[in-house]
């Protein structure tokens, strides 16, 4: 049995605490949030007993691991926290919001000898397994180039119901919020981005005086394998999202993973390994308009606790949520603001 401790009860934590209720192998011990009202939302539904602070919650013994569910630019220091406290920790995406502090945790993880998991759900997605599995067996041959296209809607209220979204030092940016799950599945799937090559322009285009940072951006890149890439977003879809999608144009396939998840098989031309199963389970008119959830955070508590029994290994590990991080930094010091 693992038992969790959870911090931060909003959208995500609530997703965490079902999850974590729901697996047999898992137990939700104790909660904390700065909100009372949400933290005794959650204690009462889940009958566990009040947990007053933050470090009443990390020094608890019979918690086991600490799920992180805080604005991201908390994440560094509730994880910090929980590691000192010798807790395995559960972070929320993105790791942290910058490169330093990934790598400060990776320090204390060493030094207390405890996990770090990251949640990259959109990893356990059909099609990203698909392909994931093709690039392990090399059937798409030579990469040449990958194209990502995030085109989202964040309207005004998105902004205004919430307390740190659209600001820079919690939020990060519209690549951390919005778009990460869209860099780290690249990276997962055609390895690490030469961060030399990356250039780009950033510009807020719609959101004067909502959001603290650009809201929409056009960037190039090359993979360290050789591989063009190009990552185009925007959070000013016209009333909703459009699209969310990875293109990859190989040797001997080119294939379209999409949905607003990247649950979708949109185009695939291969030399004879067609997914057809996919194709099925995911009808072509629900391209762009998906509005539903593969949420997939069943998994991630399923794959922490077959980790930290012994049982499968770390779905994305502290290095891989690092990575993603770095190549945001990046993204963001080499891009040319446009005003
Ligand atoms: N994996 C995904 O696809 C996914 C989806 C949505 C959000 N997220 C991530 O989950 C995190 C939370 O997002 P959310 O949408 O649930 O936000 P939210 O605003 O709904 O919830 C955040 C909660 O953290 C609490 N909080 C803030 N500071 C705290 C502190 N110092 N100590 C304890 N609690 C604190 C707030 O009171 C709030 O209840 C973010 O990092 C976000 O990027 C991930």
């Amino acid at each position: 049995m693992i038992r969790f401790g959870l911090v931060g009860c909003g959208s995500i934590g609530e997703r965490h605490a079902k999850h974590i209720a729901d697996n047999p192998e898992a137990e939700l011990v104790s909660v904390y949030d700065i909100k009372p009202a949400r933290k005794n939302a959650l204690e009462k539904k889940y009958n566990l007993s009040p947990t007053l602070s933050l470090a009443e919650l990390v020094n608890q013994k019979e918690i086991d691991i600490i799920s992180v569910c805080t604005p991201n630019g908390n994440h560094f220091s509730t994880a910090l926290l929980a590691l000192e406290a010798g807790k395995h920790v559960l972070i929320e995406k993105p790791m942290t919001i910058n490169k330093l502090d990934a790598e400060r945790l990776i320090y204390s993880s060493l030094k207390n000898n405890k996990q770090i998991f990251v949640v990259k759900q959109n990893r356990f997605n059909p099609p990203v397994q698909y392909l994931k599995n093709m690039m392990q067996q090399q059937r798409l041959g030579k990469i040449y180039f990958v194209v990502v296209d995030c085109f989202w809607n964040r309207n005004k209220e998105y902004y205004l119901n919430s307390d740190w979204k659209g600001k820079r030092n919690e939020d990060g940016g519209t690549l951390f919020t919005q778009f990460s799950h869209f860099i780290d599945i690249p990276y997962y799937l055609f390895g690490d981005i030469d961060l030399e090559s990356i250039s780009g322009v950033i510009k807020n285009v719609c959101h004067e005086g909502l959001i603290e940072f650009e809201d929409t951006g056009a960037f190039t890149f090359k993979f360290v394998s050789g591989a063009l890439g190009s990552f185009n977003y925007t959070t000013a879809s016209y009333k909703q999202n459009m699209e969310g999608s990875i293109t990859v144009f190989a040797e001997h396939a080119t294939i379209k993973i999409g949905g607003q998840y990247l649950n979708t098989l949109e185009y695939q031309k291969t030399n004879g390994f067609d997914n057809f199963e996919i194709i099925d389970s995911n009808p072509a008119n629900d391209y762009g308009f998906y509005q539903g959830s593969m949420s997939n955070h069943d998994k991630i508590i399923a794959n922490v606790v077959d980790a930290l029994l012994g049982k499968g290994q770390i779905m994305t590990n502290a290095v891989e949520g690092m990575k993603v991080v770095e190549i945001i930094e990046r993204m963001y010091s080499t891009a040319k603001v446009i005003s």
